[in-house]
């Protein structure tokens, strides 16, 4: 079973791999409603109707390394086995939006993994992406962007080990202060 922080690196991948110079990653969990949503914007090529009906399907690809696409596919199932969807809406030409829903408390919802890892390595593998991260759990909520950290590093770079480790911190308390304040990276 993959972890939804790989699931998730998966689809900023694919943005990336269609041109995208921004994404936006948002993720909002709600108890209440019993429902994790994650949503991941861009401004890449896009996808026509018919590739948009098509991308679920594991034989359809536009990279040539592999013959079958699996990210999407494999999202797409492990959504659907937690009463949940994935839903693509896009223009070409302009961007992608994909949608995941699970059910939060569903039996067979993949656990989170590390977050923090996976953000991590979003921004230091992509250095002039222009990435923001928006997440609420219930009414608490934090966002973060390649634009206000690079304000905060004013000019030092991002993989610096000391900025590694500084950032690791930056992100793991954010997130872990969605969580109730514990130190849980795997919520
Ligand atoms: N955000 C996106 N913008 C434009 N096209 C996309 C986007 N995401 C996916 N696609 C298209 O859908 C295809 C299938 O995506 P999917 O992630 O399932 O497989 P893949 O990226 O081709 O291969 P894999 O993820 O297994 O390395 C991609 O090859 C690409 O053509
Ligand atoms: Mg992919």
């Amino acid at each position: 079973m993959r972890e939804i922080s790989l699931h998730i690196l998966d689809l900023v991948q694919n943005s990336i791999e269609a041109g995208a110079t921004a994404v936006k990653l948002e993720i909002i969990e709600t108890i209440v409603k019993d429902s994790m949503v994650i949503r991941v914007y861009d401004n890449g090529r896009g996808m026509n109707k018919k590739m948009r009906q098509l991308v679920i399907d594991p034989f359809i690809t536009t990279r040539t390394t592999r013959r079958i696409g699996l990210g999407l596919p494999l999202m797409d199932m492990s959504t659907k086995r937690c009463g949940g969807y994935l839903k693509i809406d896009s223009t070409p030409g302009q961007g992608t939006v994909i949608e995941a829903m699970y059910q939060h408390s569903h039996f067979d919802r993949p656990p989170m993994g590390n977050l923090v890892e996976t953000i991590k390595s979003i921004l230091v593998g992509n250095p002039v992406l222009e990435f923001s991260y928006k997440h609420t759990v219930d009414d608490k909520s934090i966002s973060i962007s390649s634009r206000e950290i690079a304000d905060i590093l004013d000019g030092i770079s991002l993989t610096q080990p000391d900025v590694l480790i500084w950032l690791h911190g930056y992100l793991s308390d954010n997130i872990a202060n969605l969580y109730g304040g514990a130190n849980d990276e795997n919520n």
